[in-house]
């Protein structure tokens, strides 16, 4: 299912009865209305993602995936056969004029891999973890980071609020200690929540998924220097003239005690085993428009074989949130 703003009335009632989603302890209208007015309020982009490149491709299971997931798209076996997609990277935030350069701001990457029987969504960031643990949470994070009457946040109320929720910087803190991404196509990208696989026989996995770039490329302090603020979109197109940008899709599989609701939380992943559910082929620049004109919504778009965690309050919050950034970007 495709989410046109005409549905948005039904999209949240609709993610309600997809998903069983746990008490909201935060209202998803005042977490977007946050982070546009963090990055600006700048008018119809997105409130997150507001940079981006929009892209199509194709996605080719791994021969074995469906014995861990009946979903349509791990089944289908010929190369012949391989799924469409539509996707987009992105820069996190809401500000469309954000550098490439920027560290401490994860890369975003969105994709529908499409199935007659039903879509496959993921929105995926260049780390393992996310900012905040639980909606209230991230409330609160934006609100100290949110411009006061000179312009600027707080940092006394910045510097409070990252005492008292450590687990908080632990994504800046990862991005930080590692170079920038040199290119889009050039860096992994975490599903960061746990996902449920279902085979056909009813046996259930728990695992986190993680696209890992076939071509990793970075840039040193002195490369990024030299680097104008716009890079990403121009090497893309270079890159995919010369053929496909592709990752695997990797399941890292949980072990008994791993957190699986808890967004703030990696798992020791050099230590879990892992299957190759498929390789995804990233192959040309699709317009804007064919990006715009919906949300890509990773929790309500999703056949059966395969779910996000209704326990985790930070996935099922994603899908009402995307709603009302659609509402308001195409207003
Ligand atoms: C692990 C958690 C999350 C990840 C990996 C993630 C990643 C992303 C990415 C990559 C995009 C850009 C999508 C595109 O290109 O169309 C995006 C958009 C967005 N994100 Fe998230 N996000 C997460 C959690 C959240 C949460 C908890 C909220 C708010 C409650 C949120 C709010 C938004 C909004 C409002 C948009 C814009 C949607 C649109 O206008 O289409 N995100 N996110």
């Amino acid at each position: 299912m495709i989410r046109s703003p005409s549905l948005l009335a039904s999209a949240a009632v609709l993610a309600t009865l997809a998903t069983p989603a746990p008490a909201q302890d935060a209202d998803p209208g005042a977490i977007v209305a946050l982070q546009f007015a963090v990055s600006g309020d700048h008018k119809g982009v997105r409130a997150s993602g507001a940079k981006g490149v929009c892209l199509k491709g194709s996605f080719t299971p791994a021969p074995d995936a469906a014995s861990l997931s009946k979903a349509p798209q791990f089944s289908k076996a010929a190369p012949d056969k391989a799924v469409p997609v539509t996707a987009r990277f992105s820069m996190g935030g809401g500000n469309p004029k954000i550098s490439d350069k920027t560290k401490p701001t994860t890369r975003g990457f969105a994709m529908r891999l499409a199935d007659p029987a039903g879509d496959m969504t993921f929105v995926v960031i260049s780390a393992p973890v996310f900012s905040t643990r639980t909606p209230a949470q991230l409330l609160e994070f934006l609100q100290v980071r949110a411009p006061g009457p000179d312009g600027k946040p707080d940092a006394e109320k910045v510097k409070a609020f990252a005492a008292k929720n450590p687990e908080t910087g632990r994504q800046a803190a990862w991005l930080n200690a590692r170079p920038v991404p040199a290119s889009f196509a050039g860096t992994d990208y975490w599903a960061v929540h746990t996902y449920t696989l279902t085979n056909a026989k009813g046996e259930a996995t728990k695992a986190k998924l993680k696209f890992v770039a076939a071509d990793k490329a970075t840039l040193s302090d002195e490369e990024l220097k030299a680097k104008p603020d716009s890079f990403y979109a121009d090497e893309l197109k270079e890159r995919l003239a010369r053929g496909p940008a592709r990752f695997d899709l990797v399941a890292i599989l949980a072990e008994p005690n791993d957190p699986t609701t808890d967004a703030t939380a990696a798992w020791p992943e050099e230590e879990r085993k892992t299957r190759t559910l498929g390789t995804l082929a990233i192959t040309a620049i699709e317009p804007d428009a064919t990006c715009d004109a919906a949300t890509f919504d990773p929790v309500v778009d999703m056949p059966e074989g395969i779910a996000g965690p209704a326990d985790d309050p930070m996935f099922a919050i994603r899908s009402p949130a995307y709603a009302v950034s659609l509402s308001r970007r195409s207003n």
